[in-house]
């Protein structure tokens, strides 16, 4: 088969380089993105008189055409033909005639390539905002609903102070609230073209680069055409955000796993979100977030694999940039599936509120407001630490709780301790009493839940 750059070869390219160099089979993806660029583009060339109208309309007639074949999958595209710019371009002049030939002129393949990657990211970015926000929406669904279930809050994964089990949720509601704004805010960058920087240089026709980038939906052109076709940062930062973003499922994915042990059970993912054991006829398993907290891997592979691809590479355009795809594609395939996943997995959740209390009932993470309670007594406060350290351990030994001693056993250890210290022990209260600004207090947590909303609306 005849290549669209065979002029200046005399053989035909070895097979086996031919597949290698291909990329045809992953940057099919691409197609409709490819097809709109080059719509653009040819009707650029028509405004600028750099070919005739008919001309402009057969191209756009045939690309159109081409469109609803890929849409409808009628349509082959093959290796020899190298990637989906070569392989759209053969389509069209299979489809028009030579005339299709004309659509190449004054851009490049750089510029091209260039050009489908930001359509893509750009349409792929505002989806996965869609879809961080539906991951809130069931956070912010359940949050509200459990504002006042107390559970242990943990630092080192010891019991630490309880919190309420609606703080805990809306913890994650900000982390994926700077991931949505991560995004947004990389939309900036991504909504650059490089369409007509050509192969490194511009061109000399006479193109109209702003006319492009306005028909695309683009804020502006490149100002460099070397920076256009060589820079891949657009990617590089959706992968840095796409990293910092799988970090937090992975970390909400590892606590549901928790919980859902049996030596947690504080949650219980609904049966439509586990699997089972094809020998142990009793588990019930939590594939999704163990996937999920799995997926992370492939991820920050892919950042630091584009990173390296980069990082020695001279300017303009080299072929090494042709693996800036997969990884990208692979990012924006994973995440869609994992924040699809979330979504429902989250809102079906089923929290077991006895028995996150049961473990506050059962542990010591009332200590620091007793040292508060003989602090505001006018006890400085390190010194009521160390007191409240020998009742924890006097405690222990006696097999008690902070709740069980008498008042005669917590006045030997300080004469200030009087009959109020039982409501201020009490875990409710000790959380309602957080009630500084994004504490764990009822009232802010309520307070928070508004605010979310806001943000959500
Ligand atoms: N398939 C190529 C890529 O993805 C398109 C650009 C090819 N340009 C070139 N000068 N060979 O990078």
């Amino acid at each position: 088969m005849t290549k669209l750059w065979g002029g200046r070869f005399t053989k035909p390219t070895n097979k086996l380089v031919e597949e290698y160099t291909s990329s045809i089979h992953f940057d099919q993806k691409l197609a409709l993105q490819d097809i709109e660029g080059s719509i653009a583009h040819v009707e650029m060339l028509g405004a600028c008189d750099i070919i005739q109208s008919n001309e402009v309309m057969e191209i756009k007639e045939g690309l159109l055409t081409i469109k609803e074949k890929v849409k409808k999958g009628d349509v082959t595209f093959s290796v020899e033909h190298e990637d989906i710019h070569m392989n759209i371009e053969k389509l069209l002049i299979d489809e028009i005639g030579p005339v299709g030939g004309k659509l190449h002129t004054g851009r490049s393949r750089n510029d091209q390539v260039a050009t489908d990657m930001h359509l893509y990211l750009r349409e792929k970015t505002k989806g996965l905002m869609e879809l961080v926000e539906a991951v809130q929406s069931s956070l912010v669904e359940q949050a509200e609903q459990h504002v006042e279930t107390i559970l242990p809050g943990y630092t080192h994964l010891q019991r630490a102070q309880p919190v309420s089990f609606g703080h805990h949720l809306m913890a994650y509601f900000w982390m994926f609230e700077r991931d949505k704004e991560r995004l947004q805010d990389s939309l900036k960058r991504i909504n650059w073209s490089p369409l007509g920087a050509a192969a490194l240089a511009g061109t000399p026709y006479p193109i109209d680069r702003q006319m492009t980038s306005d028909a695309l939906g683009f804020d502006q052109p490149y100002p460099n055409s070397l920076d256009a076709v060589s820079d891949r940062d657009f990617i590089l930062e959706f992968l840095s955000i796409s990293s910092i973003m799988i970090t937090h499922i992975s970390r909400l994915s590892e606590e549901l796993i928790l919980w859902g042990s049996q030596e947690f059970q504080f949650v219980e993912l609904d049966d439509a979100f586990c699997t089972g054991s094809s020998i142990m006829p009793q588990k019930k398993n939590p594939d999704v977030p163990e996937l999920l907290r799995g997926k992370t891997g492939r991820i920050y592979g892919h950042l630091m694999g584009l990173l390296t691809l980069l990082k020695g590479l001279p300017l303009a355009y080299n072929k090494d940039m042709q693996e800036d795809k997969e990884g990208m594609f692979d990012t924006v395939e994973t995440l869609e599936g994992a924040l699809s996943l979330l979504a429902p997995m989250l809102a079906s959740m089923q929290v077991k509120g006895d028995q996150m209390k049961h473990a506050v009932n059962e542990d010591y993470s009332n200590a620091t407001d007793i040292a508060d309670y003989l602090a505001v007594k006018g006890m400085p406060f390190r010194e009521a630490h160390e007191v409240i350290g020998k009742i924890v351990l006097y405690s222990i030994q006696q097999k008690k709780y902070l709740l069980d001693l008498t008042l005669e056993e917590y006045q030997d250890f300080s004469p200030l301790f009087e009959a109020d210290i039982y409501e201020k022990l009490n875990p409710n209260q000790v959380v309602a009493a957080r009630n500084s600004e994004g504490g764990t207090g009822f009232d802010q947590v309520h307070k928070q839940i508004q605010l979310a909303k806001e943000h959500l609306s």
